[in-house]
């Protein structure tokens, strides 16, 4: 992994080298931090502005190169659009920004972090920083030549002046976390599946016990003792063994009740006997993205010392196609006793959470369960790639789902739950089958979800469109997109974490 940008904190007093940036508004209006810095070179800048189509638009820049005056190689005044009420998510995708003009021959930056009007605090000036460390992640370990071209500011060590170094380094702590955590995510889902196999995607979970989470592993004797038929029926058609993860992190009270998020790790799905076309099949190496967002998740939450009792639990297998593997005709039983008609053993992720959904509901008795799936191709027909899925048993859950996501850009979208399509899963045969009709095809698949929560509050987040494949923006460009790391991050830290 390329994640090797330096970001650091430094006076504004400090003199520049390298590279400059600097932010101004709309309305072409400097702070008085980036006017100092620009010195005598104010008014060469305001020229170059006024001659060009540079409006300040957020997210916009103007390069300028050997600016007169200035000791600096390279000065680029990037538009933070309006900023009176500029928001964490702005300031998120402003350092974003930053990042994204710094070039391979960048190897010193230095970014001032000012903007008109009020004067930046220390978390906003972290949050250019977390912005910066987003959008300069990329992959490219199996790449062995790198181009000249590679851009995206990989080996440049970027100091950002701001007016109190120490207060903004505080700040970033817990962010740069998060980032770390985002980054995990996003690696674990680019990673080929010929290298993270559900075994080898266990190893790595369990190097959160590195920060102090625990971390217990069920092999396959361990999940057949506890009859998790559903997922072991899935998984029996590859060479590489199944693993269930179960990480706790235990920062809050003692025997306090812990949320549980839960995450499909379906390491590649072939889509078994009911086999896929061969056209993008390669993508469903990213078919662990909830896996890879739990572990994510529990990185961030572990590393920044959140004063929360939490359980991630995520369910690995590989989905083949082979003699040994499931057929359409088969009839399983899931852990909860309940039997499941096989209709396509592509609809392969609902069976995998099943088991674990139950197990989790069962074993940790949590406050709440949260899971992520990339589970399901209609949810992308529905929503596209912007917004995932939300569906829950829980109206508190769902509105902070909904407000976090609107608040870390991470956005969500509910759907519909019912008995009108909970009917459709009921099969002639067992308890239920695994697949609906084709139309509202991500709601039946929440459906049966459902019956493996045992009414504990619970939300399911579709993220088949959002995980993985989506368009790059302005803090990733990453094929593997490492969502919902921070939504889930803030869910916790706004609603369920204790302050002191
Ligand atoms: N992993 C897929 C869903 C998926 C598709 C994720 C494309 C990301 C991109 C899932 O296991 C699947 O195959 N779902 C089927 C369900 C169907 C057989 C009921 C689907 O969506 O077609
Ligand atoms: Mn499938
Ligand atoms: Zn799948």
């Amino acid at each position: 992994m390329s994640d090797a940008v330096k970001v650091g904190f430094v006076p504004f007093s400090a003199p520049a080298r390298g590279t400059l940036i600097v932010f101004c508004d709309d309305a072409l209006k400097f702070g008085t931090a980036a006017t100092k810095a620009l010195g005598v070179a104010v008014a060469t800048v305001k020229r170059a502005v006024a001659s060009s189509q540079f409006k300040g638009k957020a997210g916009s820049a103007l390069d300028l190169l050997a600016p007169e005056g200035l000791k600096v190689g390279r000065l680029i005044v990037i538009g933070a659009g309006k900023v009176a009420a500029i928001k964490d998510y702005d300031l998120l995708k402003l350092g974003g920004a930053v990042a994204g003009k710094i070039g391979a021959a960048d190897t010193a930056v230095t970014v001032i972090a000012d903007l008109p009007g009020a004067a930046m605090q220390p978390e906003q000036a972290a949050a250019i920083a977390s912005g910066i460390r987003l959008r300069a992640y990329k992959f490219d370990r199996y790449k062995t030549k790198k181009k000249d071209d590679d851009s995206g500011a990989v080996n440049a060590s970027v100091s950002i002046a701001v007016a109190d170094p120490a207060a903004a380094k505080k700040a970033f702590t817990p962010g740069s976390h998060v980032v770390d955590g985002v980054i995990l995510a996003r690696e674990l889902v680019n990673e080929p599946p010929n290298v993270l196999y559900p075994e080898e995607f266990a190893k790595r979970a369990a190097q959160l016990k590195k920060l102090g989470v625990e971390v217990q592993i069920l092999d396959v004797k361990a999940m057949t003792q506890l009859k998790m038929g559903a997922l072991l029926g899935v998984s029996q058609g590859s060479a590489h063994p199944g693993r269930t993860v179960i990480m706790r992190w235990n920062g809050g009270k003692k025997g306090e009740q812990p949320l549980a998020f839960v995450g499909k790790g379906v390491c590649f799905d072939t889509g078994g006997i009911s086999i896929k076309p061969s056209a993008s099949m390669e993508d469903m190496k990213g078919d662990m993205g909830g896996a890879a967002c739990v572990v994510g998740l529990m990185h961030a939450l572990a590393a920044r010392k959140a004063k929360v009792n939490v359980v991630g639990a995520i369910g690995l297998v590989e989905n083949m196609p082979d003699g040994n593997a499931q057929r359409p005709g088969d009839i399983v039983t899931s852990m909860s006793g309940q039997t499941i008609e096989i209709i396509n053993t592509d609809a392969e992720g609902r069976l995998v959470l099943a088991d674990v959904l139950w197990y989790v509901a069962q074993k940790h008795k949590p406050k709440f369960m949260v899971d992520l799936a990339t589970l399901t191709g209609a949810i992308m027909v529905a929503l596209g790639t912007d917004y995932a899925g939300l569906f829950s048993n829980n109206d508190q859950l769902a509105e902070h789902l909904t407000a976090v996501g609107q608040s870390t850009g991470e956005k969500v979208w509910r759907m519909p739950l019912g008995p009108e399509y909970d009917k459709q899963i009921d099969s002639q045969f067992a308890d239920m089958k695994n697949t609906g009709s084709r139309n509202g095809g991500s709601i039946t698949a929440a459906q049966f979800l459902q019956r493996f929560v045992d009414g504990t509050p619970w939300a399911h987040l579709d993220i088949a469109g959002t995980a993985m494949g989506a368009p790059k923006n302005d803090i990733n460009q990453s094929w593997g997109s490492g969502y919902g790391v921070r939504l889930l991050n803030q869910l916790v830290a706004e609603y369920y974490e204790s302050k002191k």
